[in-house]
């Protein structure tokens, strides 16, 4: 558990997708600990009303910074607004991400490429930008957000699970690149997590007990420094620990089931 992030890595952070859930929460506890945040994310209106809250409510300070992470200038932008602010990333966490659930052919390809665009060419150009600074300072961190579903083949939600997989695997090498370097990073694995990605990608309401953005936010705090990844939440180890012991043409065929009841539900709600 790092204590005191700032004294750690230093004193600003870089949360992407901090317009709602789990960015959203980054940012205040980040704030709350004192670092400036640099939020980004495309809905402006909301990100002023994080900055209003972090100035009434945190130690920290919160510079807003509009940007699509999904078109090619999305990241160079975010580059030049940092760079006019005259601040530096010590932490960067790479947390935007979209999901689109059905069928891949009947998704918009315009959708399913933006997503990938996201959810793994951005993190990638995000981390080259601010991985440098951090080397040459011999500090800071990069958090990237994967998901449980990366580890586990979802039919119907076939491309973000691939880009969630590509995640983890990027995060988990990056962590082994980096060691000695004093650049910690960490890979978290949130599952079911009540924000507005279920609407967003048209999942249905479970059941089942989420999780909540603070839950996964605090993971990942008590992870980082310690170990490549984290998964967040007991039921979440289960699934994503378990199943690597399952045969995968078994794991696949469960999946399935699983996803296709997912479609089924969806579907009769249109
Ligand atoms: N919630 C879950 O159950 C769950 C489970 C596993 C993993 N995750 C992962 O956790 C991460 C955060 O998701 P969340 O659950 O917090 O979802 P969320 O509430 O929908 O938040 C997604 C964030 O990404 C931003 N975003 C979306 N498209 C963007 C773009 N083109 N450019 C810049 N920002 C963009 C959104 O802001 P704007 O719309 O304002 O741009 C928003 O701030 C994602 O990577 C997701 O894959 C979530």
């Amino acid at each position: 558990m790092i204590h005191n992030i700032s004294q750690r890595y230093g004193s600003v952070a870089l949360v992407t997708g901090a317009s709602s859930g789990i960015g959203e929460a980054f940012c205040k506890r980040l704030a709350a600990e004192g670092l400036t945040v640099i939020a980004v994310a495309r809905r402006e209106e909301r990100l002023r009303q994080l900055q209003d809250f972090v100035a009434k409510t945190g130690q920290g300070r919160l510079v807003p910074v509009v940007a699509d992470l999904a078109q090619a200038d999305g990241v160079e932008l975010v580059v030049k607004a940092v760079e006019s602010s005259g601040l530096a990333v010590d932490v960067l966490v790479n947390n935007a991400g979209v999901g689109f659930l059905g069928p891949l052919d009947t998704v918009p390809r315009e959708k399913t490429i933006g997503m990938i665009d996201l959810n793994c060419r951005a993190v990638v150009d995000m981390t080259l930008r601010f991985l440098p600074g951090m080397k040459t300072r011999k500090r800071g961190a990069v958090i990237i957000l994967s998901s449980v579903v990366g580890t586990i083949p979802a039919p119907w939600f076939s491309a973000y699970s691939a880009t969630k997989a590509f995640d983890l695997y990027f995060g988990e090498s990056l962590y082994g690149e980096c060691k000695g370097t004093g650049v910690d990073v960490l890979t978290v694995l949130p599952g079911l997590t009540r924000t507005e990605f279920q609407a967003g990608s048209g999942m249905r309401e479970y059941h089942s007990p989420y999780r909540s953005a603070d839950h996964v936010v605090a993971s990942a705090l008590s992870a980082l420094g310690q170990q490549p990844i984290v998964v967040d939440g007991w039921f979440n180890k289960i699934l994503s620990h378990g199943t690597r012991f399952i045969p995968r043409s078994l794991l696949l065929f469960i999946s399935r089931l699983v996803m296709k009841k997912e479609l089924g539900t969806m579907l009769e709600a249109r």
